[in-house]
Parts: C-alpha cells; sequence; structure tokens
C-alpha cells in the first residue's frame, strides 16, 4: 500500500505560512467494523475552486487508509463521474443519482459503480440531475430526497462524499440537509472570501430550519502557489478571518490536477509520489485526526 510512499515535506501548509512546526498527522489505525457513513459534502458556490479535485481525491486517499468509501456526484455537468473515466452523458438516467433519488423504490446497489480505487465507489450523474431540481421544487419535503436516498447505503460505508454544482440551489440544499459536517474549498485567489459570507449565511439558515447538527469541518485552501505573494496573502487573509476552521493541509497549484481528470482517475493513483498525492494523503489524515471522520 503506498500510504506511506509520499512525504508531508512536500506539502504545504498554513503552520509554515505562520512560522510554526507543521503537525504530524498520525496514520490512523484500520476499522475493526463499518458503517454510519459520515456525510460530507464538498461546497461552494463559487465555480472551479477545487470541488470535484478535492472530492475524488480526498475520497481516494481515505479509501487507502481502509475506508469504505462512497463518492456522489450532486452535478449535473457530471464532473466527477468522468473524472473517475465514467461516461457520463452515455448513461441512461435509470443508470444515474437522478433514479435513486426520485424513485424510492429504485435499487441504489445496482447504480453504484466501482472505480479503480478499491474501497472507493461512485453514484453517477449527468445533465439530467439538473431535471431533479425542477421537479423537487413541486416535492413536499423536497430538501430531504438525498438524504433519505443515502439512508439505505449509509451502514455500508464510513465516508460518503458529496461533490456539489457551483450554486446554492436545490440539490446543495439537500446536500447540506443530508450532512454531518461540509467541507468548503476556497481557491488562494483575490476573491476568494467573496460569496463565502453567503455561503455561511445558508449554512447557518440549514441549521436552523432543516439540519441542526450541520457542522462545518473545515476550509480547503486550494490552487496555492507559494512562489507568488498574492497567493500568501490571500492564505493570511483567510486564516484571519477564520483562524479556528481552515485545515493545517493546504493544496497546492499544479498542473498535475488537470492531467488527472483527462487520465480518469485520482492524484494518488495516476502520480502516486506527487507532491500533489502527499497533500490530499495528509489532508485525508488530518480529517480522521481531527474528527471530522472516523
Ligand atoms: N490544486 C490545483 N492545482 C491546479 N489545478 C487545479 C487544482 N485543483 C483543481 N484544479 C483544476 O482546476 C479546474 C477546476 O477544478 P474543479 O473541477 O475541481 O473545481 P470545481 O469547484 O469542482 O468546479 P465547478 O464549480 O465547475 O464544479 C480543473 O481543471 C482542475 O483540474
Ligand atoms: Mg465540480
Amino acid at each position: 500500500m503506498s500510504v506511506k510512499s509520499t512525504f508531508d515535506s512536500d506539502v504545504a501548509t498554513t503552520a509554515t505560512l505562520l512560522k510554526r512546526k507543521p503537525k504530524e498527522w498520525p496514520i490512523p489505525a484500520p476499522l475493526s467494523d463499518h458503517g454510519n457513513a459520515t456525510i460530507i459534502p464538498i461546497v461552494n458556490q463559487k465555480g472551479g475552486v477545487g470541488k470535484t479535485t478535492t472530492t475524488i481525491n480526498l475520497g481516494a486517499a481515505l479509501a487507502e487508509l481502509g475506508r469504505r468509501v462512497l463518492l456522489v456526484d450532486f452535478d449535473p455537468q457530471g464532473a466527477l463521474s468522468v473524472g473517475l473515466g465514467v461516461n457520463a452523458h452515455e448513461l441512461r438516467l435509470e443508470e444515474t443519482v437522478y433514479q435513486v433519488l426520485m424513485d424510492p423504490q429504485s435499487d441504489i446497489e445496482k447504480i453504484i459503480l466501482k472505480t479503480s480505487v478499491p474501497g472507493m465507489d461512485l453514484l453517477p450523474a449527468n445533465k439530467e440531475l439538473a431535471t431533479a431540481e425542477v421537479t423537487l421544487v413541486n416535492e413536499m419535503g423536497r430538501e430531504n430526497f438525498l438524504k433519505r436516498t443515502l439512508e439505505s447505503v449509509k451502514d455500508y460505508y464510513d465516508v460518503i462524499l458529496i461533490d456539489c454544482q457551483p450554486t446554492l440551489g436545490l440539490l446543495t440544499l439537500n446536500a447540506l440537509t443530508a450532512a454531518d459536517g461540509v467541507i468548503v474549498p476556497l481557491q488562494c485567489e483575490f476573491f476568494a472570501l467573496r460569496g463565502f459570507a453567503q455561503l455561511q449565511e445558508n449554512l447557518e439558515k440549514v441549521r436552523l430550519n432543516l439540519n441542526p447538527n450541520l457542522k462545518l469541518i473545515g476550509i480547503l485552501a486550494t490552487m496555492y502557489d507559494k512562489k507568488t505573494l498574492h497567493s500568501r496573502e490571500v492564505l493570511e487573509r483567510i486564516l484571519e478571518a477564520f483562524p479556528e476552521s481552515v485545515f493545517e493541509t493546504v493544496i497546492a497549484q499544479t498542473v498535475r490536477f488537470p492531467e488527472t481528470t483527462v487520465a480518469g482517475e485520482p492524484i494518488t493513483t495516476y502520480a502516486g509520489s506527487s507532491g500533489g498525492a502527499a497533500s490530499y494523503r495528509r489532508l485525508a489524515r488530518e480529517l480522521i485526526a481531527i474528527g471530522g471522520t472516523r
């Protein structure tokens, strides 16, 4: 197993920026039993900040640690499915998350696909998912459909990561209602914090009305370029604004990530000894160490 094959010295951290010693997140013990999955949507209504990349690679890193992982593609763009080598746009409606969402009688296990990563499965989506958003508007309990859908597989998996679309519409609201906690990727660029206030307001509304236990597990700084002053300044501002909520692990900018999309596999297998792979492996260990999942 390649869990130890990459080095944390290759990983950017907030600790280095703050001139502190980075923590050494331990490799967690294997789980003796499985189930009661932690449901974690990866959310940000801003587009292109690394939601899908984080879903795939954090999922793969958690699977390497022996966790049973389900990735839910909840974006009609289908980028998560495509990023895992699934030709989502050729799938029939009955073969996607749409089916299990809209028809409680359907068999979710027939729709879930295995991925190339042992222990990591995928509930795929394609553009037809957009019609669910329209249909759901008129349904009673319209925010609860995904929560109900995942109920039947929650006892098998340890972690369910949901790749959300870049809006705060009804699909994302369904993900937040099903969630135990959310991870918010923020791109290290000038307008990163714009829109985050709105996201926080939405999280608060969901807490009040739909899901009182919803937590912000952490903000993940992505596409960090340590060579530019700009990137460092943005990260400093994020840390000033949310000192308690930012993951210590930072995801640096690298062309290896776009390459993995073309390859249709996670960076942990595509470029297993790269800094990018080390970053998501470290993030997985940090997530477990801080109690984001077991
Ligand atoms: N750390 C990184 N360094 C360089 N490129 C990255 C990094 N993370 C993601 N990318 C690339 O940036 C683009 C956007 O990333 P991604 O699709 O993960 O964002 P997203 O938030 O899911 O976007 P959307 O809002 O459209 O769903 C992709 O081409 C991806 O390969
Ligand atoms: Mg995406």
